[in-house]
């Protein structure tokens, strides 16, 4: 039994901000800088930083916000260019990777996309984990 989905091919479903309402990729460009990282509603309405690079695109990658220690939503620091977890002080680089425990394990990836409707959607990272060349702890 597969159960019908929310979304469109491979599980992507559009982001969407605080509102509810979908994320237009280039009004969100607009609104940005490069650098930024911007919380998100992403899959499962986990909160997941959408992330401005130069050019005027978005990575094609998303950061799950939820801190892998006990759950804390971590804020991105952009005077340290890492993550800082307020609970209990656990530290993710600009990639999301962990560099300071106690969290045990990194930031969980998602694919981010525009499509033909500039919609900005996120679908589900089953591959191998980029930054420690690792299965996907959460997939
Ligand atoms: Fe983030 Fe504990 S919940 S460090």
């Amino acid at each position: 039994f597969i159960p019908p989905s929310s979304g469109g091919a491979g599980g992507s479903v559009p982001a969407q901000d605080a509102q509810g309402n979908p994320v237009i990729a280039s009004e969100f460009l607009a609104a940005h800088n490069v650098g930024d990282r911007v919380l998100a509603q992403g899959l499962k309405g986990d909160p997941t930083y959408l992330i401005v690079d130069s050019g005027d695109s978005l990575r094609n990658y998303g950061l799950n916000a939820v801190c892998t220690h006990l759950g804390c939503v971590v804020p991105w620091q952009a005077s340290e260019n890492k993550f800082i977890c307020p609970c209990h002080g656990s530290q993710y680089n600009e990639q999301g990777k962990v560099v300071r425990g106690p969290a045990p394990l990194s930031l969980a990836l998602a694919h981010v996309e525009v499509d033909g409707k500039d919609t900005v959607t996120v679908a589900p990272w089953t591959e191998t984990d980029f930054r420690t060349n690792e299965n996907p702890w959460w997939a």
